[in-house]
């Protein structure tokens, strides 16, 4: 099947489902290499149809009606892991969490208020406000250290180069991750060091924004890694 993710506000009582993800995992284009804990993501993606968003609503209806029924209503951001094999929709596991690099590109799509919402899920009165979020499509993709998942304790400290001018572009949002600054200089401190957003109407305008910002960015002695491939199966149905 293909993963998918949605991201979906508790209150104990109701939900809102306010977008949906696909995360790329392996670290080599083409689904190839090792597990990462996610090498870039696209928000929403088009396997997100109106069947398979139907679906959702229905599989988090019985979600908080069980957890209800057993005692257990939860409240927060639940993220459902999902997998669509022809046509349907599974569940393979919830995270009672925000997912990363999921977070990047849902949240800056949220129009309403964030403390509104806190405030809603936290008094349990979700329902009386609608989370408005806008129509762009956002793609991220992770800057790695080249070796991450495995060893790369050799570009440990390193630095980084072109990130702030890659910031300054258009359409363009930069999040840190294993990365530190000293004084305006930029070194790594992790596997991922940071993901970068692009939105655009559409994925063809935010894949051609995310990867004309990336080519400004690497780390000291060539050891920045990223997929060249994020949006792939999108990109692959918009050809159909
Ligand atoms: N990107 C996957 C996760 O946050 O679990």
């Amino acid at each position: 099947g293909e993963e998918f993710s949605a991201f979906v506000l508790c209150d104990g009582e109701n939900f809102q489902i306010i977008g949906y993800a696909q995360d790329h995992k392996r670290v080599y284009d083409g689904d190839q290499g090792p597990n990462t804990g996610g090498m870039g993501c696209v928000s929403n993606p088009l396997i997100v149809n109106k069947s398979i968003k139907y679906q959702v609503l229905s599989i988090m209806q019985k979600t908080m009606d069980g957890l209800r029924k057993e005692g257990r209503s939860y409240s927060g951001i639940l993220y459902l892991g999902g997998m669509v094999v022809r046509g349907e929709a599974y569940v393979i596991e919830f995270n009672a969490r925000w997912g990363d690099p999921e977070a990047e590109v849902i949240l800056p799509g949220i129009q309403t208020d964030y403390l509104d919402i806190v405030v809603a899920v936290r008094s349990q009165s979700l329902k009386s406000i609608k989370v408005i979020c806008d129509k762009k499509v956002r793609i991220s993709i992770a800057g790695c250290s080249k070796g991450y998942p495995g060893d790369y304790s050799e570009v440990k400290g390193k630095e980084v180069f072109g990130l702030i001018k890659a910031m300054q572009l258009p359409a363009i949002t930069i999040f840190g991750a294993g990365i530190k600054r000293k004084e305006k200089r930029l070194f790594v401190n992790g596997g991922r060091v940071f993901h970068l957003v692009a939105e655009g109407k559409d994925i063809l305008e935010a894949r051609k924004k995310a990867y004309a910002a990336m080519e400004q960015i690497n780390i000291e002695g060539d050891n920045l890694h990223y997929r060249r491939d994020i949006g792939w199966r999108d990109m692959e149905r918009l050809k159909k």
